[in-house]
């Protein structure tokens, strides 16, 4: 996906860091499905990077905890105030003005990350970025 991204205008901008472990398991999943979430956590990450005037960094790390594969996006956006964390991954929920975000993405991420068993974590402090982690069993 980020291959995909990387002609992408307000991609340039963005430093990517990838930190990939080489030896995960296999999880059960489908890849169109799965790179359909990773582009949704990605356009986020962009989305909240863009509107800050610091560093732009997104980093993405895999890495195996005990029976599971986690993939993680961290990004140094405008970060999630906390009245709004239990409220992202509702469907039509978005802080982006209409002619920009559905607030369809976090819910199709949940929806398809939840048929695979697995769950979506997040950590994020207002003004300071936010990280998603994706957790699905490995196979
Ligand atoms: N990485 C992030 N940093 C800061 N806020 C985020 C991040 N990811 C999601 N959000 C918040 O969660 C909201 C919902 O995200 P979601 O992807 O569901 O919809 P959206 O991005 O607004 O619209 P779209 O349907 O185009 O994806 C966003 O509007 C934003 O407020
Ligand atoms: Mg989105």
């Amino acid at each position: 996906m980020l291959n995909f991204l990387i002609y992408q205008h307000r991609f340039q901008s963005i430093i990517v860091i990838r930190n990939y472990d080489p030896a995960l398991p296999n999880v059960f999943a489908n890849d169109g499905e799965l790179r359909q979430v990773f582009l949704i956590m990605i356009l986020n990450a962009i989305d909240a990077m863009e509107k800050m005037e610091r560093e732009k960094r997104l980093e993405i790390r895999t890495y195996q905890n005990v029976n599971e594969v986690r993939i993680e996006f961290k990004d140094t956006g405008c970060g999630i105030p906390a009245e709004y964390i239990n409220k992202i991954f509702d469907q039509f929920f978005t802080t982006k003005p209409s002619d920009k975000g559905t607030g369809l993405g976090l819910s199709i991420a949940y929806n398809i990350i939840n048929r695979f068993r697995g769950g979506i974590d997040l950590e994020s402090r207002e003004g300071y970025g936010a990280t998603f982690i994706i957790s699905l069993p490995a196979a």
